[in-house]
C-alpha cells in the first residue's frame, strides 16, 4: 500500500497538469514560427518576464484603433491616435479544438508608469474586455472601461501591452471576472503588481500578446 502512494500522487499530478491550460497546437508549422517570434519580441522588450511569465502564444492578437493604427509588436504610435476603444480580433490556427469556443479576455497594461526607469505607479490598468470570441468580431464586454494612453511629459517611451487570456479550466461559459479596485497597481498594494496577479486571481492563462510604444511629445 505504502509503495503505491507515490504512483497515485504522480498520476494525480499528471492528471492536474492535463486539466490545465488549453491544448497547444503542435510546434513546427508556419503559424507557430510566427508565434515563437511573438514570444521573442516579448522577451526582447522585457515584457516577459517583467509583466507576464514566459508562455508560448497560440493566438494572434490584432488590435486596431478607430484611427486605423494597429499594435504591431513594438511599433510606435502617437497617443492622439489611440484615444478611442480599439477593435480586437483574435485568431488561431486551429479548427477542431474546444479552444475555438472558449471565452477570451483581453487586457491592456502600462508597466512603465510614470516611466520605465521609475515604475512606482506601475502597472496601470488601461482596459479589461471579456466575452471575446475567436470566430466573430461580435461585441465584447468591458470589465474595466478603456482608458487611453496618456504618457506624461519627459517620461520617455512607455510599453503598452495587450494580453489575451483563456480560462485555465477551458470553460466555454462566460466568465465572472473581478474588477480591479483601482487602475494604479491594478488595485494591488505594491509597485510592479498588475495583470499577472489579476490573471492568476481570475484563473486565466496568457495565450497571446501584442504591444506598442507611446511617448509624450514633450521630452
Ligand atoms: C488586423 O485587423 C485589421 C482591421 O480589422 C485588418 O485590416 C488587418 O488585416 C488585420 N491584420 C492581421 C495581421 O490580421
Ligand atoms: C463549438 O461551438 C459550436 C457552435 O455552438 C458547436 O457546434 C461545436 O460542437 C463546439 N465545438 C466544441 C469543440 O465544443
Ligand atoms: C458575457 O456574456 C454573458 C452572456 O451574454 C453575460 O451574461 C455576461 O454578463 C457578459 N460578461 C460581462 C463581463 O459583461
Ligand atoms: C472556470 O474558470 C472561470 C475563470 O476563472 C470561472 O469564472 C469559472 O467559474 C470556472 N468554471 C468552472 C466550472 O470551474
Amino acid at each position: 500500500m505504502a509503495c503505491l502512494f507515490p504512483v497515485m500522487l504522480l498520476l494525480l499530478v499528471l492528471g492536474l497538469a492535463n486539466a490545465g491550460p488549453p491544448d497547444q497546437a503542435p510546434l513546427g508549422n508556419a503559424h507557430n514560427e510566427e508565434m515563437l517570434s511573438v514570444r521573442a519580441e516579448l522577451k526582447k522588450a522585457e515584457i516577459i518576464p517583467t509583466v507576464i511569465d514566459d508562455f508560448i502564444p497560440y493566438i494572434s492578437v490584432n488590435v486596431t484603433w478607430p484611427t486605423g493604427k494597429t499594435a504591431d509588436l513594438g511599433n510606435t504610435i502617437k497617443p492622439s491616435k489611440t484615444q478611442g476603444m480599439p477593435d480586437v480580433h483574435l485568431s488561431a490556427d486551429m479548427t477542431s479544438s474546444a479552444a475555438s469556443n472558449m471565452t477570451y479576455t483581453v487586457a491592456m497594461t502600462d508597466p512603465d508608469a510614470p516611466s520605465r526607469d521609475n515604475p512606482e505607479w506601475s502597472e496601470i490598468c488601461h482596459w479589461i474586455a471579456t466575452n471575446v470570441s475567436l470566430s466573430s468580431a461580435s461585441g465584447l464586454d468591458e470589465v474595466m472601461p478603456y482608458y487611453p494612453p496618456g504618457p506624461p511629459e519627459k517620461t520617455g517611451k512607455h510599453r503598452y501591452v495587450l494580453l489575451a487570456f483563456a480560462p485555465a479550466n477551458g470553460t466555454t461559459a462566460p466568465l465572472d471576472l473581478t474588477k480591479p479596485a483601482d487602475r494604479q497597481h491594478w488595485g494591488y498594494d505594491d509597485e510592479r503588481m498588475g495583470v499577472r496577479e489579476w490573471a492568476d486571481e481570475n484563473g486565466l492563462v496568457p495565450v497571446g500578446a501584442n504591444f506598442m510604444y507611446e511617448k509624450n511629445k514633450k521630452q
